[in-house]
């Protein structure tokens, strides 16, 4: 029996939900919003994955506020219009594959804000340049050669924890299934964590104490209104001397444990151009086993993880409770199908697609069953 294809329940105030298999589709950012808004092509997209045989799919990081989209084209989630763009364009898309979950990450860049998308450069712009003013927690820019960011004060730090709190709100009634706070990659919740970032002589810089005191702030203000599956990503590691370490993630994951985090994804990186990532298949695996041993909070894999069996050598060996993919869904959006022929497990999919199975052929895709068949 694989681990891969057993289901698991995501707990959370308002009870749990269960997902069939453990293969969560990672957050992607497709730099095609406008305005904030979704457009057909996330329809297109959303459609295609959800229909992938995962159990989850995660919404791109969303930004809570206009000023916390990575790029001019990144999705948001801030006003009443963002959020009917989103729930139509959602509803349309899950009305296709309900048997699929879904969550949504919400995030704000921080000092990686008002950036070009990755396709023209990804450099910051300026604001006469299709920019915006950026601000972190200390006035220090990612790259030496850019403008620095402001240093938030307590308008601004009450300004993006409220907007935490709104857009989990606007999830939910939009009735997603669970939402993840993006507190990894250099983004702005990431930047209070590390020491490279930030700077500050306040409470919320320089011990470890004061640098996860923002971060578990607006955790435990989303917490506090949002019933809902809640969890975040976490960046395990800056890969820099002097940066975040496992060590300091894993007592922060400590720290959410006790505000009743739900789920933990464990990433790496991305605060510093300084990083050297020691890049191999699975490499970020030895994080998520390092939280889960210490917390015992369902723990999510991810990074260069492309086959079933890998991923399920993963869960076999306890290093991880959800397994999620990015690239490789990009490139084969229906790699949960073919997980399920790898390893015997089953899928559901919209019966418009059963004839992919052709009965002679069934043989030759192993004991995959769609849709019941
Ligand atoms: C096109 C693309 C967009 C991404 N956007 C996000 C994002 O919105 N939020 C995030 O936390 N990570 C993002 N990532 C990182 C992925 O979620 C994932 O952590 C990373 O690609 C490693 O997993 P993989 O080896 O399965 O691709 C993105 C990656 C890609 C390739």
């Amino acid at each position: 029996m694989s681990t891969l294809f057993t289901p698991l329940t995501l707990p959370s105030p308002r009870g749990g939900i269960t997902l069939p298999n453990r293969i969560v589709i990672a957050p992607m950012c497709q730099y095609s919003a406008v305005n904030g808004e979704a457009t057909d092509w996330h329809l297109m997209h959303w459609g295609n994955l959800l229909n992938g045989g995962a159990s989850m799919f995660t919404i791109e990081a969303t930004a809570v506020l206009p000023e916390g989209r990575i790029t001019p084209k990144c999705l948001g989630l801030w006003d009443d219009r963002t959020e009917a763009k989103l729930a139509d364009t959602l509803h349309r898309a899950r009305k296709l594959a309900p048997q699929t979950a879904v969550c949504i990450q919400l995030a704000h860049a921080g000092r990686k804000a008002s950036s070009a998308i990755p396709w023209q450069g990804g450099q910051l712009l300026s604001p006469d340049n299709g920019g915006w003013p950026t601000y972190g927690p200390s006035a220090l820019p990612q790259l030496p050669n850019e403008a620095p960011p402001t240093a938030m004060g307590a308008y601004e730090l009450t300004r993006v924890r409220e907007a935490f709190v709104a857009a989990a709100l606007r999830a939910d009634k939009m009735g997603v299934d669970a939402v993840e706070l993006h507190a990894a990659h250099g983004y702005l919740l990431h930047e209070f964590l590390s020491p490279l970032a930030n700077q500050r002589t306040d409470t919320y810089g320089g011990s470890l104490e004061n640098r996860m005191r923002y971060p578990l702030e607006v955790f435990a203000a989303v917490r506090a209104a949002y019933q809902g599956v809640l969890g975040i990503r976490v960046s395990a590691s800056d890969w820099v001397e002097g940066g975040l370490t496992a060590d300091e993630v894993t007592e922060f994951a400590q720290r959410l444990k006790a505000l009743g985090c739900d789920f933990i994804h464990v990433s790496s990186g991305g605060l510093s151009p300084q990083q050297k990532i020691a890049i191999g298949l699975g490499y970020q695996v030895h994080f998520a086993r390092q939280i889960r041993a210490a917390t015992g909070m369902v723990t999510t894999a991810v990074g260069l993880i492309t086959e079933a069996q890998q991923a399920e050598d993963i869960l076999q060996a306890g290093d991880a409770d959800l397994i999620a993919l990015a690239r490789a869904f990009l490139y084969q959006p229906r790699w949960g199908w073919q997980a399920a022929a790898a390893l015997g497990g089953t899928v559901e999919a919209n019966p418009a697609y059963w004839r992919c199975l052709p009965r002679e052929a069934q043989a030759a895709f192993g004991k995959v069953s769609i849709g019941g068949r």
